[in-house]
């Protein structure tokens, strides 16, 4: 049998057990990725034990905590603690999720693992390098394309085509879904992925853009857009409850329906 092992600096090996804050009767214990590519060591887990009645109720308070009193040198992004600005993405006991909006007793089991969003390239810690979902939202050309704006003046549309983008414009591009997704961690460089597809859907069923027909040409490919297989993990994922998975299959059937 083939047998299959990760390269060195990819295994990741038991790190410390970092002293615990509190001796209350609700200690929960927090299993966090550690990874610093300047100590040339590869990543670990660093094991923290907090008494939650002397924490916030959120992961993200957590994690604050564990940096504010226990180890300044976690490293993770955030910034409105309101499940807006999508920064503190990240996988919470095996799920994507947000930190700051997945309660510590949502989560299940006697200790609860925090990695870094799946196969992206870890920058530090739990922060992942993010370069190729923003290119790929880039690609999209995430605008509005029309001749018909003028400058100062307000370009209206009716109240049922405004109502085609709910469910769309809500993305906080957290990444959750796209480093859910199978198919975007085997062809990542090629499939776009479930935020950028759902993005390119936005745009696509806006009735003000005028350039529908040249936003499908540049989906119009093997990998771009139909490496999507439906596996629907994008839609489990999405901390706003939004269906990426259903806007994919919008953007193939607009195909079909112009062929
Ligand atoms: S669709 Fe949902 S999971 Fe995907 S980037 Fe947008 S908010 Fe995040
Ligand atoms: S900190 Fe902004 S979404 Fe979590």
């Amino acid at each position: 049998m083939v047998q299959l092992t990760l390269p060195k600096n990819s295994k990741l090996s038991k790190g410390k057990d970092w002293p615990k804050t509190g001796s209350g009767t609700r200690m929960k214990t927090f299993k966090v990725y550690r990874f610093d590519p300047a100590d040339g060591q590869g990543p670990r887990w660093d094991t923290y034990q907090l008494d939650l009645d002397e924490c916030g109720p959120m992961v993200l308070d957590a994690l604050l905590k564990i940096k504010n009193e226990v180890d300044p040198s976690l490293s993770f992004r955030r910034s409105c603690r309101e499940g807006v600005c999508g920064s503190c993405a990240m996988n919470i006991g095996g799920r994507n999720t947000l930190a700051c909006t997945k309660g510590i007793d949502e989560v299940g089991g006697a200790s609860i693992t925090i990695s870094p969003l799946p196969h992206m390239p870890v920058v530090r810690d739990l922060v992942p390098d993010l370069s190729q979902f923003y290119a790929q939202y880039a690609e999209i050309q995430p605008w509005l394309q029309t001749s018909e704006a003028e400058p100062g003046k307000e370009h209206t549309q009716s109240v049922e085509d405004r109502d085609k983008l709910n469910g769309l414009y809500e993305c906080i591009l957290c990444a959750s879904c796209s480093t859910s997704c199978p198919s975007y961690w085997w062809n990542g460089d090629r499939y776009l992925g479930p935020a950028a597809l759902l993005q390119a859907y936005r745009w696509l069923v806006d009735s003000r853009d005028e350039s529908t027909n040249e936003r499908l040409d540049r989906l119009e490919d093997p990998f771009k857009l139909y490496r999507c297989h439906t596996i629907m993990n994008c839609t489990n994922v999405c901390p706003k409850g939004l269906n990426p998975a259903k806007a994919i299959a919008e953007v193939k059937k607009m195909m079909v329906e112009r062929a």
